[in-house]
């Protein structure tokens, strides 16, 4: 009899605790998991989704090269078109293959190499003597923009049988005369052959003095 009022005595307690557990501050702090609510996880999906849609679509395959408003390189590019025709575009890559190594991305040559920026043999009204000085060479005093060259040390290497084809040296001489604020004519594959047929039995490098005499245009 005894122990069963003890009993409920404490059923008695226990409930009262649990009653004054409902309140607030009473509460005591847990360790464990917790489920999320899931609007959480929906929202934290949809941000996720947001901003892969967002880094796909204005971060441009992570190219250091890159920044908005442009989304692709192919974007980035159509924006900017390369200057120029086909043919001089086609004509810096001869150019860059074969003459840059000595006359420089910027034209200008150095040492005793000479510019062809600003260039009087460059920039002749006709080709007549540049496409001979490609095909063939130039070595000895030359003057370029007033200033002289021993054509010693370094000369001009001849390039028949380098660069084959009559449109790449037309393309190469086009994109010459066109570029570091050049400002003569394009030069045609038909140009370029004529001249190669009449000086093919021409062996040596050419000198600026005899150069002189041909004609600059026919
Ligand atoms: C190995 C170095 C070298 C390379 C490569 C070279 N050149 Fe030259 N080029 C020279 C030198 C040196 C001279 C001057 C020669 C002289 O003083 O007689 C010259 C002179 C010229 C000239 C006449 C002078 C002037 O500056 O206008 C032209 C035009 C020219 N080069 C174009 C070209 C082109 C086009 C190419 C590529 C197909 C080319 N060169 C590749 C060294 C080079």
């Amino acid at each position: 009899m005894n122990g069963k009022s003890k009993n409920s005595s404490q059923d008695r307690n226990r409930s009262s605790t649990l009653q004054a557990g409902s309140s607030f501050d009473n509460v005591e702090p847990r360790v464990g998991w917790v489920a999320l609510p899931i609007w959480f996880l929906l929202m934290l999906g949809v941000l996720f989704f947001w901003a892969d849609t967002y880094l796909s679509d204005h971060g441009g395959g992570f190219s250091a090269k890159l920044y908005e408003p442009y989304g692709s390189p192919e974007e980035l590019a159509a924006a900017h078109p390369p200057k120029g025709d086909d043919s001089t575009r086609e004509g810096k890559k001869v150019y860059q293959r074969n003459c840059l190594v000595c006359h420089l991305d910027t034209g200008m040559g150095g040492g005793d190499v000479p510019p062809l920026a600003g260039s009087d043999w460059v920039n002749a009204e006709g080709p007549n003597r540049i496409v001979r000085i490609v095909l063939d060479g130039l070595s000895g005093p030359v003057k370029v923009a007033g200033r002289d060259f021993p054509g010693v040390e370094k000369v001009m290497p001849p390039w028949r049988d380098a660069i084959t084809k009559d449109e790449d040296i037309a393309n190469l001489l086009s994109y010459i005369r066109q570029e570091w604020g050049n400002k003569a004519g394009p030069v045609t594959a038909d140009e370029v052959k004529k001249i190669k047929t009449a000086t093919k039995d021409h062996t040596s490098s050419y000198l600026a003095v005899d150069l002189l005499k041909v004609p600059d245009k026919e």
